[in-house]
């Protein structure tokens, strides 16, 4: 049964220089997967519209960004690690020059 879903929409360039909030909201493991890119702004943003997306789905503001990985399956397809609620968790991310969104899709 679906049990909430979740969009975001950020501005790529709102994000771009606030590197103390990229420490705030990124994961260890998230890190090693930005850090990949050499323009890895557009990949930060769609990380901060999977987990702002991640909220709206759980209805729940109690999460903490940091804990919570964003991995990617061999194919691309980016999924969440360590969500502290059951259930799965369906996650889509886009991003084009000026914008990154997500959805995310709570199941249990
Ligand atoms: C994988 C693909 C769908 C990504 O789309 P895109 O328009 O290049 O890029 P977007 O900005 O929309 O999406 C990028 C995000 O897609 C997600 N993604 C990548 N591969 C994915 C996959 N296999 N499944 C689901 N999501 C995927 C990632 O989260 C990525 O962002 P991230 O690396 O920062 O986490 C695309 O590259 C692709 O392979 N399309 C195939 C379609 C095709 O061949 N069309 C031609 C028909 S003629």
């Amino acid at each position: 049964m679906i049990a909430g879903i979740g969009t975001d929409i950020i501005e790529i360039e709102r994000l771009k220089d606030k590197k103390d909030l990229w420490k705030r909201f990124l994961s260890k493991k998230d890190w090693e997967y930005i850090s990949r890119f050499i323009q890895p702004e557009e990949h930060v943003a769609g990380f901060w519209a999977a987990k702002e997306a991640l909220v709206k789905a759980l209805d729940n503001t109690s999460i903490e960004f940091c804990d919570i990985n964003i991995l990617h399956t061999e194919s691309g397809k980016p999924y969440f690690e360590n969500v502290p609620f059951e259930g799965n968790f369906h996650l889509s991310i886009s991003h084009e020059r000026k914008f990154a969104t997500a959805v995310v899709i709570w199941e249990k």
